[in-house]
């Protein structure tokens, strides 16, 4: 049956499968930690935007980074998310990265090439990790940038929709939610938003937020923006990052009046998450382009809502 024409045919196939060549693609989207009240435990994938990992079986790690902002990420696999992530799973390879989420803008960028690393490394080595296995893997590479080992981005990137990441695992939930979120062009480090997060707080304080984080969840099981987006409210770590973003205050005062439900920073910052109902979404954006233009700050808006995690091509 496979005479000579047929065996070139089966050769093209296999040489042009990216399986049978040991290489894997994936996709892992941008993510938004903390959401006000839940400070390294709350994240949500985003539908947009991402980034794309391909790796290749290889006898030591190389990697190779593409895209947006890549001019600042070191592709030294020491000093690069990915590099700890394809050492925790024993698994070398030729890893390109082709970046669609800015570094440092706290929108999960570092965690989005880690996530996809993760899966994609997984199944190029059949390693048999679970999602949820994946995710502390994941996070050893958030680690390497931010010097601390967190699950909130990393959770949301790998499992996708609203996650609760605690010490004692992972809670993940779907949920349908309208975001806008807008990132100025202004740098803010993890590590120099972690130094201002206040080490104590009041008991008046940790009320409040318990509410506000119960209130939030709540909404996610409900897919209730008014919820979520009061829910966000937080005493404690935004007003001080808030500090570090030029513009901040009026931003999000013009994204309520213009209709979102809530605003927050999102993650470490700059980016500023705001929580809408679908028909005031473009409005909103329109709102927070406008303020930081006005302030002279270039900032590009994503219209966008709650997605799917890590997707394996
Ligand atoms: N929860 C983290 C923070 C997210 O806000 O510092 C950034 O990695």
């Amino acid at each position: 049956m496979f005479g000579g024409h047929h065996r070139g045919w089966v050769r093209y196939l296999f040489a042009c499968s990216p399986e049978m060549a040991g290489m894997r693609t994936a996709r892992a989207p941008a993510t938004s930690a903390n959401l006000g009240s839940g400070f390294d435990v709350f994240g949500i994938a985003l539908s947009r935007p991402a980034d794309v990992v391909r790796v290749e079986r290889a006898d030591r790690t190389t990697i190779e980074v593409t895209g947006a902002g890549s001019q600042f990420i070191p592709e030294d696999p020491e000093k690069n998310t990915v590099g700890a992530v394809a050492d925790a799973l024993d698994a070398p390879a030729h890893i390109q990265i082709d970046k669609g989420i800015r570094p440092a803008s706290g929108l999960g960028s570092s965690a989005a090439s880690a996530a996809a690393a993760a899966v994609a490394l997984n199944d190029l080595y059949d390693r048999g990790k679970s999602r949820t296995e994946l995710v502390p893997i994941a996070a050893k590479g958030e680690a390497v940038v931010s010097g601390d080992a967190h699950d909130d981005n990393v959770a949301p990137a790998i499992l996708g929709g609203f996650t609760i990441a605690t010490p004692g695992g992972v809670t993940q939930v779907d949920a349908e939610i309208s975001i806008v979120v807008t990132l100025p062009e202004i740098v803010v480090s993890t590590r120099d938003a972690r130094k201002v997060v206040p080490r104590e707080t009041t008991v008046d304080q940790l009320v409040e937020t318990v509410g506000n984080a119960a209130t939030l969840t709540a909404g996610m099981y409900r897919d209730d923006p008014t919820l979520v987006g009061r829910g966000m409210e937080d005493s404690v770590v935004t007003p001080a990052r808030a500090e570090l973003i030029d513009g901040y205050h009026d931003v999000r005062d013009a994204a309520l009046t213009a209709g979102a439900t809530g605003v927050t920073i999102s993650g470490a910052g700059p980016a500023v998450l705001a929580i809408t109902r679908r028909p005031d979404q473009r409005a909103v954006a329109n709102a927070m382009l406008d303020t930081f233009d006005d302030r002279g700050i270039d900032a590009r808006a994503y219209q966008t809502e709650i997605g799917d995690g890590t997707h394996l091509y």
